[in-house]
């Protein structure tokens, strides 16, 4: 049996084993995906164990750049300075690529508002850059970040930051509105009016669960992409690299299932 699973730290039922698994099933795939839990202070001497015994990796919050040093990182994922996604060895960061993918059919408007600043913050900025947009504007509530991510970033994309208070304000000069927070994912909520998104023709919101930013998307036409549709697109590149993608039973698996 061959054996994937995913890093992270603490403890959560990830979407990944629960669809993973189910696609295995449903292809007779001979395989199993663990969610594998790792204290920070123990993951350097812990990680090589599970670099050692299983066949493809992901690695999640807070191990993306730590596991960089015990495995070779290809281009983007070097560029990037995260990676989610391991195979013989080799580090790779699927997160950009599936965040481009679900937008080759999509006009992107200008301007477009992302906030958030931490690791999904970084891979959606490459993808962005990868899709050619020249300018975005970037709100994080700690702002220190936002300038870590503007300097980054400076020989490929120009970055304007905002402050978080400024945040209803760029959104009413956005076109398209992307959120690499974890706002929402426990019921929390941006408390925007519907006027606040009137300018809007797209939300893109990385939270898995169905937050109140994608009930207003709805309520209001805007065309949305949401969380479940971003892990989508990275997964079908992991499955890619682990050389298991059956396009049509991964995604009859995925569109079929029940996941919250
Ligand atoms: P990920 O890898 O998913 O991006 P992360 O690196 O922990 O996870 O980043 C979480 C992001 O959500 C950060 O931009 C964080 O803002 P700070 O940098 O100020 O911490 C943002 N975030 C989380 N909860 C938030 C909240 N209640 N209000 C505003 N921003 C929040």
């Amino acid at each position: 049996m061959r054996r994937f699973g995913l890093l992270q730290y603490p403890e959560k039922e990830s979407l990944s084993k629960k669809v993973f698994n189910q696609y295995f099933k449903l292809s007779s795939i001979n395989a199993k995906y663990d969610d594998i839990v790792i204290e920070p202070r123990k993951f350097d001497t812990r990680v090589t164990k599970y670099l050692d015994s299983y066949d493809g990796l992901n690695v999640t919050v807070p191990f993306k750049e730590d596991i960089i040093k015990f495995i070779s990182p290809v281009e983007d994922a070097r560029e990037i300075n995260a990676v989610n996604c391991i195979y013989q060895n080799k580090g790779y960061n699927t997160d950009w690529k599936g965040f481009y993918n679900s937008l080759l059919d999509t006009d992107l408007k200008l301007p477009i508002l992302l906030v958030g600043a931490g690791g999904a913050s970084k891979a959606i900025i490459y993808g962005l850059y990868k899709l050619g947009i020249k300018h975005l504007i970037l709100v994080n509530r700690t702002i220190e970040k936002a300038f870590k991510l503007k300097d980054f970033f400076k020989t490929k994309i120009d970055i304007t930051v905002e402050s978080f208070e400024n945040l209803k304000d760029a959104l009413k000069r956005s076109k398209t509105f992307i959120n690499a927070t974890s706002i929402g994912m426990f019921g929390e909520s941006f408390n925007f009016s519907n006027e606040d998104l009137s300018n809007l023709h797209l939300i893109y919101d990385i939270v898995y669960n169905f937050t109140s930013l994608q009930e207003q998307a709805l309520e209001n036409n805007i065309k949305l992409i949401d969380g479940k549709t971003f892990w989508y697109y990275q997964a079908v590149e992991n499955l890619k690299i682990w050389g298991i993608y059956d396009e049509v039973r991964f995604y009859d698996t995925f569109v079929n299932g029940n996941f919250s």
